[in-house]
C-alpha cells in the first residue's frame, strides 16, 4: 500500500523527495519511448539518442514517477533513476 506522501514524493517528515534522472548514451539505442512518455524530462537530439531535458536532472512528485515509468519501458534500460 502506497501512502499519498509516497506518491506526490514526500516524506512524512516534510523533508521533499529529489532524484538524480540519467539517460546513458553508451546504452540508449534511440527508441524514443522515453522522449514519447515523457518529454518534459527526456528529449532526443540530433545523434539519435535520449537525453535528460535541461532543468530536469533532479526531480520529484510527479515528474519523479514518469521518469520511472520512462525508466520502465526502455527496452535497454538506459535510464536510471537515483532516489
Ligand atoms: Fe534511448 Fe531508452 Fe529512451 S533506448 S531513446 S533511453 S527509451
Amino acid at each position: 500500500m502506497v501512502s499519498f506522501m509516497e506518491v506526490v514524493g514526500l516524506r512524512p517528515d516534510g523533508c521533499n523527495t529529489m532524484a538524480t534522472v540519467e539517460v546513458d548514451q553508451e546504452l540508449c539505442v534511440g527508441d524514443q519511448v522515453c522522449a514519447s512518455m515523457s518529454p518534459e524530462i527526456f528529449e532526443m537530439h540530433d545523434d539519435g539518442l535520449a537525453y535528460v531535458v535541461e532543468g530536469m536532472e533532479e526531480v520529484d512528485g510527479d515528474d519523479l514517477e514518469a521518469a520511472k515509468e520512462a525508466a520502465d519501458a526502455c527496452p535497454v534500460d538506459a535510464i536510471t533513476v537515483h532516489e
